[in-house]
């Protein structure tokens, strides 16, 4: 098999999809600003609906929501916050009710990664990551929750696959993943009788994306082979994500989706 990587075209959801499937729908995207979350976010725009990114830093988001109205003709509303601040987001949900009205779709994205061994990694520096990628996902759920009740919305949450095996370097993110994929199961059983779902989209290897380039440039790290001959773009998880928002999905709540090309399933003999 060839590990090169394949620059195959990748279908639109708009290819398959109804354009206005989402009109009329609000997204809440934590980590909207960029990469995946900014490509997902640009998708269900692309299908009508309105929405709002939430990140640290105002100019970028600012800037980032320019882009996403332009390329999509939809409203974009930059809203900054922490999502280890649980009140920093009550605020940012407060300006989107002000501007939407509702909150129908929410990516819970927001995360933070870095490569250490254990033994060069401090409390801190644990501790941060779970902040961000656990805990910041349990504070959006709270903040959002009555909104996406009353809409019977939906939420997507942005995991990984690193944490199936032992991944080197990777112990902050891996033990932070395993708790978004944990918390989602519970919300999936504990909200499906109010009309709620949630479901994780666990990205593989996504060219063009800070995580990809951070673990790439590990030490030993080493081009593998790929099932599909081609690394994932961006559009690949986007459009996971318009399938886990539309009504095609209406019947799955609680499930983790890699968006990885099979790369979980290969097996490499050294
Ligand atoms: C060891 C490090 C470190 C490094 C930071 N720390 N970088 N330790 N090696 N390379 C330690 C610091 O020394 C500190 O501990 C603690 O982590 C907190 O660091 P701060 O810089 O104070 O935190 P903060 O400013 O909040 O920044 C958070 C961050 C940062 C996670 C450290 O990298 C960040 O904000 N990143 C957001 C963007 C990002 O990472 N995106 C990539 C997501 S990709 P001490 O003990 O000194 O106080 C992703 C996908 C994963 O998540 C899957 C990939 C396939």
């Amino acid at each position: 098999m060839s590990s090169k990587l394949v620059s195959a075209p990748v279908s639109r959801s708009t290819d398959v999809f109804r354009p206005d499937i989402f009109k009329g729908k609000v997204l809440f995207c934590t980590g909207g600003g960029s990469g995946i979350c900014k490509a997902m976010t640009e998708a269900i725009m692309h299908h009508g609906a309105s929405a709002a990114i939430v990140g640290r830093k105002l100019d970028r988001l600012t800037e980032s929501a320019k882009e996403l109205s332009q390329a999509t003709g939809q409203t974009c509303l930059p809203t900054q916050a922490d999502v280890r601040q649980p009140q920093q987001l009550k605020d940012a949900v407060a300006k989107t009710i002000e501007k939407f009205g509702r909150i129908d779709f929410v990516i819970c994205g927001a995360a933070g990664n870095f490569l250490a061994s254990i033994d060069g990694m401090s409390e801190n520096a644990f501790r941060t990551v779970l902040e961000i990628d656990t805990m910041g996902m349990f504070n959006t759920v709270k903040a959002t929750l009555p909104y996406i009740r009353a809409s019977q919305g939906a939420y997507i949450h942005v995991s990984a696959t690193l944490h199936y095996k032992g991944t080197p370097y990777q112990v902050h993110v891996s033990a932070a993943k395993a708790g978004v994929d944990a918390l989602s199961a519970v919300l999936a059983v504990e909200e499906g009788p109010r009309g709620v779902r949630t479901n994780v989209i666990a990205p593989g290897p996504i060219a063009n994306t800070e995580g990809m380039s951070r673990l790439s440039n590990q030490a030993g790290s080493k081009e593998r082979p790929y099932p599909l001959g081609r690394m994932g773009h961006l559009q690949d998880v986007a459009n996971a994500a318009v399938f886990l928002f539309s009504d095609a999905a209406s019947y799955i709540t609680g499930q983790v989706l890699p968006v990885d090309g099979g790369c979980e399933h290969m097996r490499s003999f050294q």
